[in-house]
């Protein structure tokens, strides 16, 4: 049985742009689906698709058991989205705009300003709540936004980017939120560039680039696609490094480093936690005083760079090196194919702010 979001095939062009290229999707209930991609790679374009404000060329979409081509508007009624522009309208104040979608929704006027009342107070928008949003600053629009995306709680819920521009603690306090609702069986498609949000979020993982989905995993599988498993070590004194470097070369399954500086050393292991009990004990063994020492596994901001921004060196054969064959050579085919699709929006209009972008999506 499909899961609550659900995608089969979905294709959609824009002139030659191929936005979404075959695009499967399948989300089991209460989980959350993180999508990944930089920017151009087809995501917001899907979640328009899924969200029925974009129809595709081809292909199936069901949400909430519901076909999204079929039935659009009962679709609607079933969804929550915050896009990745916050939609408010500016002359409303911050309480007016969520009673408001409350009461589009049909709730009672009590419900819908208790309702508003609390996410108000939820997403710290409490002194600001009897302002018009246009006095707002960019991230109180964003949590606006997002509060009137949970103004009902809708069994399938998608988020676009919806923590871009939050403070830490506000990214923090959506987080929360997120969590609460997953725990209550929403289930939740989000987009994000922030690798640490899908890390901390997300069941389920999908990396899309070019209108295609590339890899798809949970985090932890992505990584060890990836592999890469290092230990690192600081030494306390630096008389100790030379010894340190020795006993990490008799557990290395490749080149280590030195950086004296920080007297620390790293080195790539296969292993896990039991070497690295081996590897403490042996240090112990010679006279090493250790600071600190851990193993330390790829991010999935690896995984990341080294799906996207390598695609060509990294097509492994497994049918996940999509995209692959049309792709330039390293870092610098990918960077110009970045420019060449651009970004609908703002902001990425000249080639540098793109890869910018593209670098700190990936921080
Ligand atoms: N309405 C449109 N008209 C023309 N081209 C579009 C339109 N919407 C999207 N595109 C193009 O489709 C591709 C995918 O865009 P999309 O907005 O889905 O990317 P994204 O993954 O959300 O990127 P970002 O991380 O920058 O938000 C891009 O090349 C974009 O320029
Ligand atoms: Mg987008």
């Amino acid at each position: 049985m499909p899961g609550a979001i659900y995608a089969e095939g979905l294709v959609k062009t824009f002139g030659d742009v191929r936005a979404l290229d075959g695009v499967d999707l399948d989300v089991p209930e209460g989980t959350v689906l993180g999508m990944l991609g930089p920017n151009g790679a087809g995501k917001t374009t899907a979640v328009r698709v899924l969200t029925t404000l974009l129809q595709p060329d081809r292909g199936k979409a069901v949400v909430a058991g519901i076909d999204v081509l079929a039935h659009p508007d009962k679709v609607r009624r079933s969804i929550g989205l915050s896009g990745q522009f916050a939609a408010v309208d500016e002359y409303l104040t911050g309480r007016e705009n969520l009673i408001m979608v409350g009461q589009l929704y049909q709730m009672s006027g009590r419900d819908a300003k208790r309702r508003a009342a609390e996410l108000l107070e939820r997403f710290h928008l409490g002194d600001a709540a009897d302002r018009t949003a246009k006095t707002y600053s960019g991230g109180m629009r964003r949590r606006l936004d997002l509060a009137a995306a949970l103004v009902v709680s809708p069994p399938v819920m998608f988020m676009d980017e919806p923590t871009t521009g939050l403070d830490p603690r506000n990214r923090q306090g959506l987080w929360d939120v997120i969590q609460e609702l997953v725990a209550g069986g929403t289930t939740l498609l989000l987009t994000t560039q922030y690798l640490e949000e899908a890390d901390r979020l997300a069941h389920d993982i999908c990396v899309v680039d070019h209108g295609k989905v590339i890899a798809r995993g949970t985090s932890d599988q992505l990584k060890a696609r990836t592999g890469g498993e290092r230990v690192e070590v600081v030494v306390h004194a630096p008389e100790h490094l030379t010894v340190a470097d020795e006993v990490l070369r008799g557990f290395g399954k490749g080149e280590g480093t030195v950086e004296p500086h920080t007297r620390k050393l790293t080195i790539p292991v296969t292993g896990g936690a039991k070497l690295l009990a081996e590897v403490i004990r042996e240090l112990d063994l010679r006279g090493v005083e250790i600071d600190d020492i851990g193993l330390r596994r790829p991010t999935l901001d690896d995984v990341f760079i080294s799906l996207t921004g390598h695609a060509a060196e990294t097509a492994d054969g497994d049918g996940n090196g999509a995209g692959a064959a049309d792709a330039g050579p390293g870092d610098g085919g990918s960077v110009g194919k970045q420019k060449k699709r651009g970004k609908a929006g703002a902001a990425a209009d000249t080639p540098d702010a793109d890869v910018t972008t593209d670098k700190e999506g990936v921080k």
